[in-house]
């Protein structure tokens, strides 16, 4: 039995011929919350399934809680919460009414199923709206309280299978907020997203999945340095001169010509940055914009697995 929270060793998933997960690896230690960032199609909602005992697999080895998901389902199930991609509460019910729901159906008795459903939607900042019809509930407000559903049994390890997925900028913000307040109660979470910036945020680990396996592993920082460090971004004033710009500067390309942006890596970042200056100026090509920063997950994505993440949105 391990102190971690979770522990998948070599899982494989067929469906016929078709290799969903080939040979997912992941730890994930308690408290905190681990990130696994993938395209559509990568595998996030299989392994979720798996691990959450709702699907079975044909090889490997997973513990949840420090229970055997294949041995012990009924003990792996009493400590978990899971919050599906698809909502899973009742349109038609108050958020009250879904919560309290919720109690009965984990053999919560009336009255504690009762005070459970308030407490959870004080925390969430739902106490106002709690008698209200969930269809009258805002995209941000929906997720939360699916949020709350899922911590109905105060679960050690908690899933969110892409928890923000459709919600606009400040729906985003409210459940980042909610599942940071979570982790601060000790919870585990693990949660899947394609928003880079997502796992950037909330994220204490990522696990980069692609094709049903782990391509990268690391904190957000760690993920970036292997990408090989800073890069410098530059805005031409003038777009005729993207290219012959880009051409200037080792390693530089025209990034977004829309933005009459080029780009280049930036290594040694302060004598890159005075090098840049210095290059553009005597060719005469003048620049609106110079700054080095660090490569987004976006670029690490990129760097890492080979394939451009076209799927990908970035939150803003
Ligand atoms: N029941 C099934 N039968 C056959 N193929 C399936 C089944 N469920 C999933 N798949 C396939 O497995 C692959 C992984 O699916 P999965 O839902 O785990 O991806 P995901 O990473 O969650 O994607 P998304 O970001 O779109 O939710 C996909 O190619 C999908 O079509
Ligand atoms: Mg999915």
């Amino acid at each position: 039995m391990s102190d971690d929270a979770i522990v998948v060793e070599g899982v494989h998933k067929r469906y016929g011929t078709k290799r969903v997960l080939d040979g997912l690896d992941l730890t994930v230690a308690r408290s905190g919350v681990h990130a696994v960032l993938g395209p559509n199609g990568a595998g996030k909602t299989t392994a979720v399934r798996i691990l959450s005992t709702l699907l079975r697999y044909d090889e490997g080895r997973v513990e949840v809680a420090g229970h055997d998901v294949r041995q012990r389902p009924g003990d792996v199930r009493r400590r978990i919460g899971l919050l599906g991609q698809n909502a899973a509460v009742d349109e038609q019910l108050g958020g009250r009414q879904n919560l309290e729901m919720f109690g009965r159906l984990y053999h919560l008795g009336a009255r504690r199923a009762g005070a459970r459903a308030d407490e959870l939607l004080d925390r969430f900042g739902l106490a106002d709206t709690g008698r209200k019809a969930v269809a009258e509930y805002s995209g941000g407000m929906r997720r939360r309280l699916d949020l709350a559903a899922s911590l109905i049994t105060d679960p050690e390890v908690l899933f969110l299978d892409e928890p923000t997925t459709g919600l606009d900028p400040r729906g985003r913000a409210e459940v980042w907020a909610a599942v940071r307040a979570l982790v601060g109660g000790g919870t585990t979470v693990l949660l899947t997203t394609q928003y880079l910036e997502e796992a950037d945020r909330l994220a204490d680990r990522i696990s980069l999945i692609d094709g049903g396996r782990v391509a990268a592993e690391g904190t957000a920082d760690e993920l970036k340095a292997r990408v090989g460090g800073d890069r410098i971004d530059i805005v031409v004033r003038d777009g005729a001169q993207l290219e012959r710009a880009a051409a200037l500067l080792t390693g530089g390309t025209v990034t977004d010509p829309d933005r009459r942006l080029i780009g280049a890596p930036a290594g040694d970042r302060m004598a890159t940055l005075s090098r840049t200056v210095r290059v553009l100026e005597e060719a005469g090509i003048e620049a609106e914009d110079i700054v080095v920063r660090r490569p987004t997950l976006d670029e690490v994505f990129l760097s890492l697995t080979g394939s451009r993440q076209d799927d990908v949105e970035v939150a803003v």
